[in-house]
């Protein structure tokens, strides 16, 4: 029999009572997390979102209550009435923020039961992934994710704080939209009063700021749900949450300034300090470096060791002289085996034409000298592990050709030494988490290069996105050399992830007929799909630029997690499927008919 709420109050939290509340009457609300049964005294864990407290049921006080309680199952809900008593030291639990006190029940009233959860929310892990989503809202019951979606909470709203104090105003812009530049596939909405038309939903809302900027709002941002129909990983969802902002006339320090405002207000919720500014990179020297445009610079730097060999040794170890020999270091790794040298092999695997020398000490019997340089050149102490990469050697490399080689050095180093640090991680300390600001390592990185380009369709596409601007003094090179035209674009780095991206946009007409032209696009292709924002920037466009955050990402580095589904309230799976509201579904005939579609036997569309 369940019993009725009525007219009772809650007066407390659970999670809040402390030994300054003894001697008070409560009322508690929540869930039953445990129950023990000890005889004449039944202990019931009552949980809430902010955290437990033990309630004492006892015989001896009221028979037919301790009765109740013993009735109890995990996920009850229930209201308590009772009285906070502290307890006797001996069964002090330390390990609880209410731990000096308990409840002494007067009054229990059962307001729900629960079917037997398909796991307990008291458990710390639950390694089957599928069934915490499956039953999220059960999942969601435990701390950790109660503590991280508060956080998410709070984050957010710092940030929307933060930027609002700033002048900057927060304007929403369509869900149902067409396509944006982002270069992912899209999510289609069809549309039932144009038969064979579909909205798109926004990658993200990158034309509707910069329109925002030519209406004069000098200032915007929005929290705001992107969708982008991609390739899942930890660190990517179909929808995820930007926060996105743009300003108009600014210098690119001046929208790093509010970025790096609005994160140390957000990691102040997570009770850490950051110090700005953030240390600034150009693209080429994050390459040279740290083999990256996102560098984690929690490990040391990568050096450039080919000056350390005589040409013929290069030639002898069929190595390019014409190309960097990086070294990698891993501190404090310790010997390796035969076998773990191997399977590290397997494990960097290095793009082509570059090429891994990964033992040291036989390199060592052959060039003591050049080892010995090269151990000095990077610092390398007994214990760490260093490995080198270098290019093969390949007939006479055009420039193209040579910047390429040369990039795929420095990427496979780069590759290796992340590959390598995460192997050993437990040994080298670089990512124990100390609670401090240190172990958060921001980076902007700047001058990335305008054009990449596309072997597999032998052209140019635009790095970042093609309504951003080349930097003045390139603007000659958009044509005659597009591989060497540096953007105004960056990027902001946290240990190795891409927190965000953004840049200064262009806002004359004349540059970005002359972008199109390089990425090959012709006037009537830019036209049909850009039109409206080509003509829009006709009527008096302010320079303007901006930039784009992921919320969960930022989150999800703050609660400590590594992926993106800790801190997504109700996230998809790897292959973009919600398993609780089990999404997507088929439709009825009758709502395809209605939007004047067909699907075919082997899922394939008929629009008509
Ligand atoms: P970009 O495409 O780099 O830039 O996205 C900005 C930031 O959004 C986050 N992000 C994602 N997070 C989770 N899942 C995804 N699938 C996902 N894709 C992107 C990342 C990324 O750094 N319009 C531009 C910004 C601008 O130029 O102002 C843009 O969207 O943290």
């Amino acid at each position: 029999m369940l019993d009725l709420l009525g007219s009772l109050q809650r007066s407390h939290m659970c999670g809040a009572l402390r030994a300054s509340d003894a001697g008070q009457t409560v009322t508690l609300m929540g869930w039953v997390n445990r129950r023990r049964d000890l005889g004449n005294l039944v202990f019931v864990d009552l949980r809430d979102r902010t955290g437990i407290v033990q309630i004492v049921f006892d015989k001896e006080a009221d028979p037919k209550l301790h009765e109740k309680a013993g009735n109890l199952r995990a996920e009850y809900v229930i209201a308590v009435i009772g009285r906070v008593k502290l307890r006797d030291a001996a069964v002090v639990n330390k390990n609880l923020p209410t731990g000096e006190i308990e409840i002494v029940a007067q009054e229990l009233r059962l307001l729900n039961d629960s079917r037997t959860p398909p796991f307990s929310p008291a458990d710390e892990e639950i390694s089957n992934e599928e069934l915490r989503l499956k039953y999220r809202y059960i999942d969601m019951r435990r701390p950790q994710m109660q503590s991280n979606i508060a956080l998410r909470s709070r984050v957010a709203l710092a940030i929307r704080n933060q930027l609002t104090r700033r002048g900057f105003l927060e304007i929403e812009t369509p869900f149902m939209t067409r396509s944006t530049p982002e270069g992912a596939r899209d999510y289609l909405v069809p549309s039932r009063v144009s038969p064979g038309s579909f909205y798109a939903l926004p990658q993200s809302p990158q034309l509707f700021k910069q329109i925002l900027m030519i209406s004069g709002f000098d200032k915007y941002f929005q929290i705001v749900r992107c969708f982008r129909d991609e390739d899942l990983r930890a660190d990517r969802q179909p929808e995820f949450t930007q926060i996105d902002l743009e300003m108009s006339f600014p210098r690119q320090e001046q929208v790093f300034e509010v970025v790096e405002g609005f994160l140390a207000a957000a990691f102040r919720e997570a009770g850490i300090e950051l110090k700005p500014p953030f240390p600034r990179m150009k693209y080429d020297d994050a390459i040279r470096q740290y083999g990256s445009d996102k560098p984690d610079m929690r490990l040391p730097e990568m050096t450039d060791v080919r000056q350390c060999f005589a040409e013929e040794n290069l030639n002898a170890l069929t190595l390019d002289p014409g190309l960097p020999v990086v070294a990698v270091r891993i501190p404090k790794v310790g010997e390796l085996s035969r076998k773990e040298r191997d399977d590290n092999k397997q494990l960097v695997s290095v793009k082509p034409g570059a090429k891994l020398i990964d033992d040291l000490k036989r390199l060592e019997k052959n060039f003591p000298e050049a080892v010995a340089k090269l151990r000095s050149a990077c610092d390398a102490g007994s214990e760490d592990l260093v490995v080198l990469v270098g290019g093969a050697p390949s007939p006479e490399h055009s420039e193209k050709s040579r910047r390429k080689a040369v990039e795929a050095v420095y990427v496979s180093a780069g590759a290796a030494r992340l590959a390598l640090a995460q192997k050993y991680k437990e040994r080298h300390k670089a990512f124990e988490r100390t609670g401090s600001a240190s172990d958060y390592r921001f980076l902007w990185v700047t001058d990335f290069p305008m054009f990449e380009y596309d072997d597999k369709e032998g052209r140019w596409n635009a790095a970042h996105h093609p309504f951003t601007s080349p930097h003045e003094e390139d603007f000659d090179k958009l044509l005659s050399d597009p591989g060497a035209v540096r953007a105004l674009a960056y990027d902001v780095v946290l240990n190795g992830t891409e927190l965000g991206s953004g840049s200064i946009r262009i806002h004359r007409q004349d540059i970005q007929k002359k972008i199109f032209n390089a990425l090959g696009m012709s006037d009537e292709e830019a036209r049909s799909r850009f039109g409206f924002f080509l003509e829009a920037l006709e009527y008096g466009t302010p320079p303007h630029g901006g930039i784009a955050l992921g919320l969960d990402r930022i989150v999800m580095i703050l609660a400590g997690a590594d992926s993106l589904r800790e801190v997504i309230p109700f996230p998809k799976t790897a292959k973009a499927v919600d398993l609780m509201v089990d999404a997507p579904t088929p439709v009825s005939a009758d709502q395809l008919k209605e939007l004047g579609i067909a699907v075919t036997k082997s899922g394939d569309l008929v629009i008509g």
